[in-house]
């Protein structure tokens, strides 16, 4: 027992004593800068100083010092020259009087910025040309990837130092989306791909628009022909209540509103046209307005 206390003490007091070096790692900015972080695990609750330098160059002290939750967690140190990629790349984390240096082989760990000012042609000879910028574009591979109507992406490779990329017989009727991105050909020492780029969009605006063209749709070939249906339909019932309403009276016309012609109704007393004459006038009304509104 006592010796498991004393085992499991030395134990905790060891592991507490011992100074774990932060794993640092680093990745090259478009050859501009050399951003270092080592926090991966959210454990670090020291400020470390940092120091870097390539192979055969001065150690160079941190110039910008990334930051989270007032804990260093980064620096981004200038790149210098083009081919120091493929230089060895030292780093110091300096807390006290405790240094953690380490080295690194940044040659394939570049990330180019995306391509830019990636535009869309519709050339003469029905193809579909697409053009974009990237700095040391001899040195880079570029694939291309692109979907019609939202359909699955189609990725394909570009040779080294193109720039274009070509889209045979595309249909007008079709949205085209395409996005590029960049890395450095195997032949510069191959590096891991840029984000992509941004989309850029050619042909017939389907989508959102392709909704409302739908409602249209179903607007003119649905509901148009279900309203002239009731519309017919109301007017045959209307028609139907007339003709039954002028044979159930046979011509009592008016010559105009209110005025009756006596002329076929001599037999009939005078109380019973009169009556007639209140029913009459009580009837049209609806009728009339029945009619506004089926127009
Ligand atoms: C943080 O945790 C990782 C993994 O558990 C470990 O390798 C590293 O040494 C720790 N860093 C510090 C500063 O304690
Ligand atoms: C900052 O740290 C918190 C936890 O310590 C982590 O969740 C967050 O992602 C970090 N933010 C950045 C920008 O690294
Ligand atoms: C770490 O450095 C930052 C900024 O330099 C500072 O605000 C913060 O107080 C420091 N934290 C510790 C624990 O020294
Ligand atoms: C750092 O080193 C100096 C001289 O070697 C020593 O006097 C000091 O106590 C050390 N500090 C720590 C925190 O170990
Ligand atoms: C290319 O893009 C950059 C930024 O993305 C912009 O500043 C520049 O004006 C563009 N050039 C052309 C020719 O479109
Ligand atoms: C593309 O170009 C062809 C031939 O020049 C032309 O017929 C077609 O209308 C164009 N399409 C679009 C969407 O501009
Ligand atoms: C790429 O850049 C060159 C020079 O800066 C310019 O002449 C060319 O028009 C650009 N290409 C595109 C597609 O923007």
């Amino acid at each position: 027992m006592m010796l498991n206390k004393l085992l499991l003490l030395l134990c905790l007091g060891g592991s507490g004593f011992a100074k774990e070096p932060p794993d640092a790692d680093c990745v090259v900015l478009h050859l501009k800068f050399v951003k270092c972080t080592w926090n991966r695990y959210g454990n670090v609750t020291v400020n470390y100083t940092f120091n870097s330098w390539f192979e055969g160059e001065d150690a160079r002290a941190c110039e910008m010092y990334l930051t989270n939750n007032s804990i260093k967690t980064g620096c981004i140190q200038p790149y210098g020259d083009k081919n120091n990629r493929f230089r060895t790349f030292h780093m110091q984390l300096v807390h006290g009087n405790d240094t953690f240096p380490k080295t690194a082989d940044l040659k394939s760990k570049v990330k180019l910025n995306p391509p830019t000012n990636l535009t869309v042609q519709n050339g003469s000879d029905w193809n579909l040309w697409f053009y974009w910028n990237q700095t040391f574009a001899w040195c880079v591979q570029n694939e291309v990837r692109y979907r019609t109507n939202y359909k699955k992406w189609d990725t394909n490779t570009v040779n080294r130092g193109k720039l274009n990329y070509c889209i045979n017989l595309p249909s007008s009727r079709s949205r085209y989306e395409l996005q590029v991105r960049s890395r450095f050909h195997e032949a510069c020492g191959a590096s891991g791909w840029s984000d992509w780029s941004e989309t850029v969009m050619w042909g017939s605006n389907t989508g959102p628009e392709s909704d409302q063209g739908m409602v249209v749709w179903i607007t003119v070939y649905v509901l148009a022909p279900v309203i002239l249906i009731l519309m017919v339909v109301l007017l045959l019932r209307y028609e139907r209540f007339r003709i039954i309403f002028i044979r159930v009276v046979p011509k009592p016309y008016l010559n105009s509103i209110g005025e009756r012609s006596n002329q076929p109704w001599p037999q009939l007393s005078k109380v019973f046209k009169e009556g007639f004459k209140a029913n009459y006038h009580e009837q049209p009304c609806p009728v009339r307005e029945y009619r506004q509104v089926s127009q």
